[in-house]
């Protein structure tokens, strides 16, 4: 079955060879007819014709057509790219979207051209339209988040101790600016656990709950629909940071019941770098005050000509938190993203990547506590894609620094003095990325 879907990954491959493309011969994959290898639609009529299971050819065991995927990335042949979890490279379509919609922008001079993404954005996360907000990085969605809600000196907030600077610095600000108390809780072992140690926080002048739905350091998944279940029972905001969600995780934002959530497009879902959205639940808008004014921020009540000035209305949508020109090229790219993952399947996504994790956990498992301690969980809802781990039998800046030199790109976890390091894999991985990696660790232990 394997070999048979290898000559047909093949024989697309050269139609779209020889399709001309606009931009370069040698890039042949980036044409649209190599995008339609991924559709499911292409995949189901050639298991039909040899009789095969489409299921067993996308499955997340089949190294070969993950391996093949590959071919859709620009990255390096040598590279052993382990750090997802600080950016998602994007396969050529979406960079070719890009490229392209900056072309025609400054050939034709048409100005914007990025009012679908919003509505792509919710489609892909279970929102609505208007409940999107375009940012440029999670961090951006944090702030709108933390300085809108309504707080008061006293007012607490309970934020993780393992937070990245973006969902930690806000709050610390507002804590300076305005007197907030922060509360910390550590994760748990299990999901239960770590919903308990939130519990224990809250008192009477808890006004919010900004928890990570999966944190930068070790890549567990909290169990952010209890908590915001939770949070809403006793009246307190919940406003997740969700840099790590969507693209790696089937979202369904309504279901999930968070206030906010605030993301990026060029993590996991393999978009433009510099991307990102916040979502505001839409009963929650009006609660969150917008302190950005500008093109499209506002109704069509606002006049500076009359006598007084007359003071309209905010957007009726999440386009009262932005305004002014956007990257349109960046924003077609998201775009592209989004269709990439959706040619695939964002189930067939994230069942390869948590099978890539386990994968990697067991094996790091295997090394035994007095070498590897693994810091991520190992209950199956509280992992995914990312697993963190403490170096026991040498400096983890050494090991580190040893990947590096092999060319495999990880991360260190300075963050809450953790001193970790962080492995994270993504639909161009193949487990031999994985053993690449774990044999570097064998020759060094
Ligand atoms: C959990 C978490 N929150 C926030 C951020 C900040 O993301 P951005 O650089 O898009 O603002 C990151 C980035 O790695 C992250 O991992």
């Amino acid at each position: 079955m394997i070999t048979e879907y290898r000559e047909y990954f093949y024989t697309i491959i050269q139609i779209a060879k020889k399709t001309p493309l606009k931009i370069n011969r040698l890039n042949f994959i980036r044409s649209a007819a190599t995008l339609a290898t991924l559709s499911m639609t292409e995949i189901g009529a050639f298991a039909q014709q040899k009789s095969i299971e489409t299921k067993d050819i996308i499955s997340p065991t089949n190294d070969t057509y993950w391996r093949e995927l590959r071919q859709l990335f620009p990255l390096s042949k040598d590279l052993t790219y382990l750090n997802n979890g600080t950016f998602g490279p994007s396969p050529y379509p979406v960079i070719d979207a890009m490229r392209e919609a900056m072309m025609d922008q400054d050939r034709e001079g048409n100005y914007g051209g990025y009012d679908s993404t919003p509505g792509k954005i919710a489609k892909f996360v279970g929102a609505d339209e208007s409940e999107i907000t375009l940012t440029h990085n999670v961090t951006e969605g944090v702030n709108i988040a933390c300085w809108g809600v309504p707080l008061k000196k006293g007012d607490e907030v309970i934020i993780s101790t393992h937070e990245h600077v973006g969902n930690m610095l806000p709050w610390m600000t507002r804590m300076k600016v305005h007197g907030i108390v922060l509360k910390k809780f550590k994760p748990g072992n299990t999901a239960d656990e770590t919903l308990d140690n939130i519990k224990k926080q809250i008192t009477s002048k808890t006004r919010v709950i900004a928890t990570p739905h999966i944190p930068c350091t070790q890549g567990q998944v909290f169990p952010v629909k209890e908590i915001c279940q939770m949070a809403r029972e006793k009246g307190i905001y919940s406003l997740i940071d969700g840099a790590h969600g969507p693209g790696m995780l089937v979202l369904d934002l309504h279901d999930l019941g968070c206030d906010t959530y605030a993301s990026c497009t060029h993590k996991w879902m393999l978009g433009p770098k510099g991307t990102g959205f916040l979502y505001v639940r839409k009963d929650f808008r009006d609660t969150v005050q917008t302190y950005y004014g500008g093109a499209g921020t506002a109704d069509e009540h606002w006049d500076l000509i009359t006598d007084p000035i007359t003071i309209g209305n905010y957007a009726p949508t999440g386009h009262r938190y932005y305004g002014g020109t956007q990257a349109n090229g960046l924003y077609k790219g998201v775009n592209a993203a989004i269709d990439f993952i959706e040619s695939i399947g964002i189930e067939n996504v994230h069942n390869r990547i948590s099978y890539l994790g386990k994968y990697m956990q067991d094996k790091l498992l295997d090394f035994g506590k007095d070498k590897i301690e693994v810091i991520t969980p190992t209950e199956d809802r509280s992992r995914c894609a990312v697993n963190g781990f403490k170096v026991k039998f040498m400096e983890h800046s050494k090991l580190y620094e040893k990947a590096g030199e092999n060319k495999i790109r990880i991360r260190i976890v300075p963050e809450c003095g953790l001193n970790s390091l962080r492995v994270s894999t993504h639909i161009y991985n193949s487990t031999a990325d994985v053993d690449k990696f774990i044999d570097l660790i064998k020759k060094l232990v």
